[in-house]
């Protein structure tokens, strides 16, 4: 009985290293593989949206007693107010006393908001 089992254990031995190698070269192949593209029109919170409001809102509206108690300084408080700093933005009340923000800024906050004010950074 030992005599005939033992040649198949050790096939067995032998041979999941094997199955083992062949499992990790797969989980390899996934990591190595590029992220694909994000769809053309996402936009991207940290590299599109954040410098508007950091540029042209976060002057005046940063933590110590903001104006209407509104900071706009990093994602939380952003997409927080994200409709009400739109609106303000869209009648160009804002930013007060400065430069309305072009067409193309006020569609990139617009479609941000569509998209669900998403944080993805690629
Ligand atoms: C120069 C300072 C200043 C800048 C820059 C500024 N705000 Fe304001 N913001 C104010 C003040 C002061 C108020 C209080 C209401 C008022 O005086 O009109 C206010 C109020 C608001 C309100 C609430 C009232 C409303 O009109 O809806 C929102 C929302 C707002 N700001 C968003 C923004 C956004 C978005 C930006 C950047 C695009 C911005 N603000 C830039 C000073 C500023």
């Amino acid at each position: 009985m030992m005599k005939t089992t033992k040649p198949v254990h050790l096939k067995i031995a032998l041979l999941s290293p094997l199955f083992f190698m062949l499992s990790c070269s797969a989980d390899k192949e996934d990591v190595v593989k590029p992220n694909p593209d994000p769809p053309a029109t996402e936009v991207k919170f940290s590299t599109q949206v954040l410098p508007i409001f950091q540029n042209s809102c976060a002057g005046c509206h940063i933590n110590t007693n903001p104006p209407n108690g509104i900071s706009l300084t990093n994602y939380a408080q952003i997409s927080a107010n994200a409709t009400a700093a739109y609106n303000a933005i869209q009648a160009d009340r804002m930013p007060k006393g400065g430069p309305a923000l072009s067409a193309a800024q006020k569609a990139l906050i617009k479609t941000w908001i569509d998209e669900g004010k998403k944080t993805t950074s690629y």
